[in-house]
């Protein structure tokens, strides 16, 4: 991390979907790319990550997840067909008297068209919040919505509209370091992408 932290443990993959019929392909070797603006701490280039392990990329739960999330997320008026679709494995780690923070850039919206995220576990720890703060030109001064995930696959959609922010994430006991995992995925209309 840009700010000297290695709380955050993460593996990267990329696919094309064809909406109309569905079909997935696999991208291998893609980076991520965050402009400064939408990620002053860690944006500005291009970001090479761990890629989904082979398992993954091939696992036919994600891939009925990811047909999943986009249908819960565009209606049938869509008319772009192709997107590019980025599945993001995120570990963010707290160790005693060391919080991890899952937005280290604070309240922030993404670049990407619509997103799902999905929490895949929490285990020993305390804090991780979401907080939600409208779609305004500025985020409002409240959080209008606040919710911790705290089961399996307890999810939300949203889209680069949105502000939104997490609390940090602490292990607050002696029974040794604590993780949220969440599973991202996001979809950016590719147009003019070949
Ligand atoms: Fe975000």
């Amino acid at each position: 991390m840009a700010d000297g932290g290695s709380y955050r443990l993460r593996r990267y993959g990329l696919y094309q979907l064809s909406a109309s019929i569905g079909q997935l392909s696999h991208i291998p070797g893609a980076s991520f790319y965050q402009s400064n603006k939408t990620n002053p701490l860690n944006g500005g280039e291009h970001r090479h990550f761990a890629p989904l392990v082979a398992g993954t990329v091939n696992n036919p739960f994600l891939r009925e997840l990811i047909r999943f999330d986009f249908a819960q997320l565009t209606s049938k008026q869509h008319i772009e067909d192709n997107w590019l679709v980025g599945v993001h494995q995120i570990r963010i780690i707290a160790t005693l008297g060391v919080s991890g923070n899952p937005t280290p850039e604070g309240i922030h919206r993404d670049d990407e068209t619509y997103t799902a995220q999905h929490l895949i576990d929490r285990h020993n720890v305390g804090g991780g919040v979401n907080y939600f703060y409208g779609s305004g030109a500025e985020p409002a001064r409240r959080p209008d919505a606040v919710w911790k995930q705290e089961s399996y696959f307890d999810s939300y959609y949203f889209d680069r509209s949105l502000w939104h922010s997490v609390s940090p994430i602490t292990s607050g006991n002696r029974e040794g370091d604590g993780h949220r995992d969440v599973l991202l995925i996001d979809f950016v209309e590719s147009s003019g992408v070949n």
